[in-house]
């Protein structure tokens, strides 16, 4: 039986993905990087600093900052991020989200976050849905990030719901990942191509109800 939803945060409840993208690639392109919509499939879900490495070695420049200037890089990645999530507002929720939000609680269905920002409790605030969360695990509280399963783990030992009776929605190939190695049932929103090993896949967020959830959660 289906007990508990969690739910990335970047690309599922809204298209902050977007956002991470465009940051990045305007960084990028300062250091001379060219990437594209294919190569940002692998930053998503991915932590500021590990996206910051795979950027510079699709560049080849992995050698050629200290870990001062690195930081200091990513720390500007992060600044033109907050410029872009401060203009947020409930209407950047994705479409389908807030009714779902609510359907879930109204079948006592407990909802969880596992979001790999340090973001996070500002995207939540900006959208105005922190009250509908049981539990919110972002990348401060864990130690290994996606797609390791602890940020699944530990947002299901919160609920007190065994991983058996969750379903994780990601819109990540490393989020999809992290939930199935969690010994969850995997959701992917987006692209069918990126998220082939998910146990079922939606193209956006409007078809994601209760029911096709709960369908989906029971193979039938
Ligand atoms: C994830 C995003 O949710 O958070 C990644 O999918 C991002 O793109 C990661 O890099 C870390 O986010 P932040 O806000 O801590 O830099
Ligand atoms: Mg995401």
């Amino acid at each position: 039986e289906l007990k508990a939803v969690i739910f990335d945060l970047d690309g599922v409840i809204t298209d902050t993905a977007e956002y991470h993208f465009i940051a990045w690639k305007q960084l990028a392109e300062e250091l001379g990087i060219t990437f594209d919509r294919a190569f940002n499939e692998q930053l998503k879900g991915v932590s500021r600093m590990e996206s910051l490495e795979r950027i510079l070695a699709l560049g080849g420049q992995a050698d050629r900052y200290t870990m001062a200037e690195k930081e200091a890089l990513a720390d500007k990645k992060n600044e033109h991020y907050k410029q872009l999530i401060a203009r947020m507002t409930p209407d950047d929720l994705l479409p389908g989200i807030l009714d779902l939000l609510r359907e879930l609680k109204r079948e006592n269905v407990k909802i969880g976050l596992a979001s790999a920002s340090k973001n996070a409790f500002t995207v939540i605030e900006r959208l105005q849905i922190g009250e509908y969360f049981d539990t919110i695990v972002d990348a401060a509280k864990v130690k290994n990030s996606k797609p390791h399963p602890e940020i699944f783990l530990t947002a299901a030992k919160q609920l007190q719901v065994d991983p058996s009776a969750c379903v994780g929605v990601e819109d990540a190939q490393a989020g999809v990942a992290a939930i199935q190695a969690a010994n969850m049932f995997a959701i992917g929103v987006g692209d069918e191509e990126a998220l082939k090993e998910a146990d079922y896949i939606v193209q956006t967020t409007a078809e994601l109800t209760y029911d096709v959830i709960v369908r989906a959660f029971h193979r039938e």
